[in-house]
């Protein structure tokens, strides 16, 4: 499909989607008609997920159900061969602290190597999100830490579940 500038991919693994994704999820929803959330079913870097692909997809299925233009998918292909088949123009991603950045750029070059066409987007994390990540919800979860404000319920819930020690 043609690239369609009214349309975005926000990509991510999301094991578990927090608060700040949900951030950028909604500003891109008011940048764009239509976002796609995509949820890697593969991630390689990476080591086993704590959630399930399924899980993974419903957790932000039920949190941004009241974006209207959102969907969220699982892939796993490449993220610039699923853009183009959904016919995204736009990759959008939040970029918190320095040290994103070097990631980040890695990432937008061989995506944009692998199609030129497809253009990365980056949202400025809002400041009270600067230093949220799925890796830091899980190691406060698996040792009972505060996580209510910085998840949706569900996760919240799900997480205290499956790491509380
Ligand atoms: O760090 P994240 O949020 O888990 O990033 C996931 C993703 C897919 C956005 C990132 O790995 C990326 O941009 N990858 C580009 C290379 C690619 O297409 N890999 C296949 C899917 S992992």
């Amino acid at each position: 499909m043609a690239p369609d500038n009214r349309i975005a991919i926000c990509p991510g693994t999301f094991d578990p989607v927090t608060n700040g994704h949900l951030d950028v999820i909604a500003r891109a929803s008011a940048m764009y008609d239509r976002v796609i959330v995509a949820v890697v079913n593969l991630p390689w870097r990476k080591g086993k997920t704590v959630f399930s692909a399924e899980e993974r997809v419903g957790f932000v299925t039920g949190a941004t159900r009241h974006l209207d233009n959102v969907d969220v998918e699982p892939f796993s292909t490449l993220l610039v061969d699923f853009a183009r088949e959904r016919g995204a123009m736009a990759i959008v991603k939040g970029l918190r602290a320095i040290s994103d950045f070097e990631y980040e750029l890695e990432m937008n070059q061989l995506n944009r190597r692998q199609d030129p066409e497809i253009e990365s987007v980056y949202l400025m994390a809002s400041a009270k999100y600067s230093f949220l990540s799925s890796s830091g919800i899980k190691e406060l979860a698996t040792f009972g830490g505060e996580i209510d404000d910085l998840v949706p319920e569900e996760v919240a819930g799900a997480l205290k579940e499956r790491l509380s020690r």
